[in-house]
């Protein structure tokens, strides 16, 4: 069966956040929902980037709601910014779905700290991810069938794991630092499922990932995506094996509002770089409990966020 963005259900009524929605594959999620009638928290760091995003869904999509999209400022490497960005979002009642897509893609070739005093990719990529779901665990459970979707990586399974240094603090590296991220984060999300389940909380806890979705193959939209000659002429020789990151936003956007799907599945492109969005297995080390456990109590206390799941399962409708 195809499938297509441009063939969802209606989704008028429904709210969305989405993390890093200025750019890449978190802009594309933004305007696929919003094009299914949505209304999509917009949420970056940079007021100007955001504000030139939700320009181009203006753009793009006329015949949207004038308040299809909603500028939220949120940093996810800032544990104060993620706090206080989730704090406005639950003052507004049920939220839909969350997208915890934001991440740096290209990690410092040094070993650098957050105002938190975390390793940054970590931080950014994970930690403020796992801070953001739990304080909007009450929010998405108060929706008819709310939905976390957490952004993994095919990266996971190419390089070793140590479960003892998720920070980093020995033997740094840029690849390194971008893997242990993407584990942790794909880990975190498999965890949550368990968890989520276990004290009977009404939010599922999905994973998925874009394949090999880049820049240079994908439209050039003013103040999104304006990919120089040099990149369009060396991302297009990758062309067998790459897709655009509209395309790769597709299993993302599938994992959030598929009701077909369930808490616990990994999903990403049909020919594992590419293609249209399927089931997947993900890899063994995101699979472990007992890594992903490990990291659960890691997170807890990197962030002092404890995920309130009793308040949670009493919103149970
Ligand atoms: N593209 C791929 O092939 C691929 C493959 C596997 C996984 N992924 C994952 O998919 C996600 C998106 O990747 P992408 O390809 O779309 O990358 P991208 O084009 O570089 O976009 C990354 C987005 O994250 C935002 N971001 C970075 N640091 C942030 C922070 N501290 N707070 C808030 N937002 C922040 C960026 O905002 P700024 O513009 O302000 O930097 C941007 O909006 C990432 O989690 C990545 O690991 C991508």
């Amino acid at each position: 069966m195809t499938w297509d963005p441009r063939s969802l259900p209606d989704l008028s009524g429904r709210v969305y956040l989405v993390t890093g929605s200025n750019a890449g594959l978190g802009y594309f999620a933004s305007e696929q929902l919003v094009r299914a009638g949505a209304r999509v928290i917009m949420t970056a760091r940079h007021p100007n980037r955001l504000s030139a995003a939700r320009t181009a869904i203006r753009r793009r999509l006329p015949d949207a709601a004038p308040d299809a999209t909603e500028p939220l400022i949120l940093d996810t490497s800032n544990l104060g910014s993620v706090r206080s960005a989730a704090a406005s979002v639950r003052g507004k009642g049920a939220l839909d779905g969350v997208l915890l897509n934001a991440g740096i893609v290209h990690p410092p070739r040094v070993r650098e700290t957050t105002i938190d005093g975390h390793e940054v990719v970590f931080a950014t990529n994970a930690l403020g991810h796992f801070a953001l779901a739990g304080e909007l665990l009450t929010a998405l459970a108060q929706a008819p069938a709310g939905r976390m979707v957490w952004v993994g990586s095919m990266s996971t399974s190419l390089t070793p794991y140590d479960p003892l240094d998720p920070q980093l603090a020995e033997g740094y590296s840029a690849w390194r630092a971008y893997v242990q991220s993407k584990v942790a984060t794909a880990a975190l999300g498999f965890e949550a499922d368990r968890r989520l389940r276990a004290a009977g909380v009404p939010v599922e806890s999905v994973v998925a990932h874009p394949g090999y979705s880049i820049g240079g193959r994908t439209a050039g939209i003013a103040g999104v995506n304006e990919p120089s000659r040099t990149k369009r002429f060396a991302d297009n020789l990758q062309a067998f094996m790459a897709q655009s990151k509209e395309h790769g936003a597709w299993p993302l956007v599938r994992a959030l509002t598929d009701p077909a799907i369930e808490g616990g599945e990994f999903w990403g492109p049909k020919s594992v770089t590419r293609g249209e969005p399927r089931r997947a297995t993900a890899s063994k080390i995101t699979r472990d409990p007992g890594v992903a456990a490990r990291l659960w109590d890691v997170a807890e206390t990197a962030t002092g966020v404890h995920w309130p799941f009793e308040k949670a399962a009493r919103l149970r409708r």
